[in-house]
Order: structure tokens, then sequence, then C-alpha cells
């Protein structure tokens, strides 16, 4: 029986604010029947008006603003995504706090420590849902290799070896945008390598310290785009450039409480377009996820009955995974599974912590910004580390 209304709002309408706005419309559409509320798509929020329009007419968002602050105020909005550079995330996300909506943030919580420890700290006293988008945590995969760590096949993780591998800055007529801007490791560590450190501390447990980490920058200048940016798109550029003042690459070691790790974020990775990988050496085995299959993972758990044989197989996960089994019209193994129905389970997630179902009958709850803060805080010590000559850096 339907409670209340619950109305969405999306702020910020390129490439991944059109992933949560799909995401917000099929939300209701996994698990079972989300008879909790009255789920409305009502507004997308960007400045650029022509991209707002197209995304709220696609996914069927009754208007579109392209002052966010418009939001604030409206009796018909209470859940608000937030999908705009990182460097804006803190304002949007504290005034939206104030006026009592429900908040998810997109990763990384924003492009300075300092900004996200205030931020956490309005998650802390809100009386309202807050929480930051690691959506790759609900890759059956990635999903599967936590459970079989957490519940001792697997056991203990000796070692992890993770990257994140991407394409999108190799080409020097890529534009100059907000992501090549900011001090260093604000570019490819926060930009994909916040994803890998999630996900290394989902399999591994926390980082105490980081060590031996370096940073290149390969392409130093980028072209200005002539007009408006939507994610990694080339787009028509003028003969102007600007110096790129980030991270293209960073690589370092991470000693966890127990173990051990070797880690790699890169946006200038030829034939890598979203190469997130792990491969983790536990006591009893060791397992490989990667997002280029993500709901499938390599598992080598040495059997004595035939030694002979013994060596990885591959598991296309099926209904036994509750993200394969609850997340599709079609559960089998093999049907496949991509980044967009990341977003919407966790959209599906966020919804049920919202209408207040226990922790117990929903899905697994969306990272906290306490959570997004020590995603920083790592980032921080990765750039500590680098920025003298590879030190060890702790964690707290
Ligand atoms: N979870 C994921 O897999 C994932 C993937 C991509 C991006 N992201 C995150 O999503 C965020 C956005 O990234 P993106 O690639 O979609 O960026 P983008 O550059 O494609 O889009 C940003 C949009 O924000 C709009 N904008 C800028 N200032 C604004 C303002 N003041 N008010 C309203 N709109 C404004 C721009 O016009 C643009 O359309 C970042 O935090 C990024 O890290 C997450």
């Amino acid at each position: 029986m339907t409670q209340h209304r619950l109305g969405i709002a999306v702020i910020g309408a390129g490439m991944a604010g059109a992933a949560h706005a799909a995401a917000w419309r099929a939300a209701t559409t996994v698990r079972r029947p989300f008879d909790h509320a009255d789920v409305r798509l009502v507004a997308i929020a960007d400045l650029y008006e022509p991209l707002a329009t197209q995304v709220a007419g696609r996914y069927g968002y009754e208007r579109v603003e392209t002052d966010w602050r418009r939001l604030l105020a409206a009796d018909d909005v209470h859940v608000v995504s937030v999908v705009v550079a990182n460097h804006l995330h803190r304002e949007i996300v504290e005034e939206l706090i104030n006026a009592g909506k429900h908040v998810l943030c997109e990763k990384p919580l924003s492009d300075s420590l300092g900004d996200a420890q205030v931020m956490a700290e309005a998650a802390r006293s809100a009386d309202t849902v807050v929480r930051i988008g690691f959506t790759f945590r609900r890759a059956p995969g990635l999903a599967a290799l936590g459970q079989l760590v957490t519940d001792g096949t697997l056991g203990e993780v000796f070692h992890l070896s993770g990257r994140y591998y991407a394409d999108y800055a190799c080409s020097p007529q890529a534009p100059m945008t907000w992501r090549f801007r900011g001090a260093p490791g604000s570019g490819a560590l926060a930009d994909v390598g916040s994803h890998l450190l999630y996900a290394a501390e989902y399999l591994a447990g926390p980082i105490c310290s980081v060590a031996g980490a370096k940073f290149r920058t390969a392409i130093t200048h980028r072209p200005l785009p002539v007009g408006s940016t939507v994610g990694h798109g080339l787009t028509e550029v003028s003969s102007e450039t600007e110096p790129v003042t980030n991270d293209d690459w960073a690589g370092f070691t991470a000693e966890f409480a127990h173990g051990a790790g070797t880690l790699e974020a890169s946006r200038v990775t030829p034939g890598h377009p979203n190469g997130l990988r792990v491969e983790i050496a536990c006591r009893n085995g060791s397992a490989i996820w990667d997002q280029e299959t993500p709901a499938e993972i390599q598992l080598h758990l040495p059997d004595n009955r035939l030694p002979r044989y013994n060596g990885f197989r591959t598991v296309k996960l099926g209904p036994g995974q509750p993200y394969v089994a609850e997340g599709f019209p079609l559960s089998a193994p093999g049907i496949g599974f991509g980044q967009n129905d990341g977003f919407v389970f966790q959209a599906r997630a966020f919804l049920e912590e919202v209408v207040g179902l226990a922790e117990q009958d929903s899905w697994a709850r969306n990272a906290s910004f306490d959570e997004g803060l020590r995603n920083m805080e790592i980032i921080e010590a990765v750039t500590a580390s680098a920025a003298a000559g590879g030190v060890a850096v702790e964690v707290n």
C-alpha cells in the first residue's frame, strides 16, 4: 500500500547524471514490487539546458531546472542525486542537507580532503539519508568475492593486485575539462582510483599505510573545448591549450591490516576503456574479478580429488548471487550485467533506506560519507607519498 510520495531530482545531466536519471526510473522494477512509496521522477537540473531537457525527456522527468537551488524549496523533491564535477559537490550537498533532502552524491566525495571532512560532518548530523555512490559494490562478481572472503571460503587475503585502467585521456585532442584540473591526486587516482581503493578495502579490509607512490602526467596540455562537454567525449576544440595539473597515472603499494597490495590507476591506457580488475591471493585459494566480465569470477580453490587439474575456473554467477537472482527479469547464469545495472541497484538500496526498510530486508546499504571521507584520506596519503619520493604514509 502506498504510504507517501518520493520525488526524485538529479543535479548534473552529464555522463553519470544520465545513469542516475535512468536508474531512478528502473529502481522500482527490481527485487520485488516497491509499494512503500509512490516514486515520481520530478526534475533534472543542469546549467546546460539542452542537455537537461534531453535527459529529462528520455527518462520521463517532469521538469528541467538550470539552477539547482530551485530544488531546495521544492516541496515535490525529496531525493536528490548530486552528479556534477567533484569540486562542486560540497556546496550542493550542504545546501541539500540543510533543506532536508535525502542525498546520493557521486564519488569521490570532493576534490579536497578539507571539503570532504566538512561534508562527512554534515552527513553525520543530517536527519535524512545521505550516501555516496560506489557503484561497483553492486557488481555480482565483486559482491561474490567479498562473500567468499568473509564467509571463510577463500579466507584471509595475503595479497591483492588491483588496477583501474581507463583510456579516456589517451587522445591529446581530448578536451580540457574539470577532470584535468586540480591538485595532484585529483586526476586518475581520484577519478577511477577511488573505485579501486573502495574495492580493495571491500575485499582485503582497511589499508593501514601506502608507500612507493608515483604520479605521471602523460599529456601535459589539453585544448580548450569550443562548447560544453559531456563525460569523456571528444568534441570540437580550439587552438588554445591549458596545462593539465593532475595525474594521468598513479601507482603505489598498500599495507592492509593483514596483507599487502599493489595498485594502479590510469586514464591513459590504450585498449582498456574501463578496466577495473582485482586479484586476491588468500589462505585457501585465489580469485579474480574483472569489470569487463562483471557477473563472472575466476576462482581457484585447490581440490585434493583432482590435484593434477587444479587451477582457475570461470564461474558465471547465477541466481545463487542475490543481484542476479533479484536484479533481472531474466535471471540465470550468463545473462550478463552492466555498469548501468549497478546504478539501478544502488538507487533501489537508497530508496529502501529512505522508506525505512530494515537493513536485513534491504539490499546492502550504500556507502556512508564517512566511508567516502576514508577513501579521500587514502587518496591524500598516496598523494603525500608521491610528493615525498615514495615514503610510507600512514592512513588512520
Ligand atoms: N560511479 C561511476 O561509475 C561514475 C562514472 C562517471 C562519473 N562519476 C562521477 O559523477 C560526477 C559527474 O561526472 P560526469 O562524468 O557525469 O561529468 P560530466 O562532465 O559528464 O557532467 C557534469 C554535468 O554537470 C553540469 N554542471 C556543471 N556545473 C553545474 C551546476 N552548477 N549546476 C548544475 N549542473 C552543472 C555540466 O553542465 C555537465 O552536464 C563526478 O563526481 C564523477 O566522479 C561516477
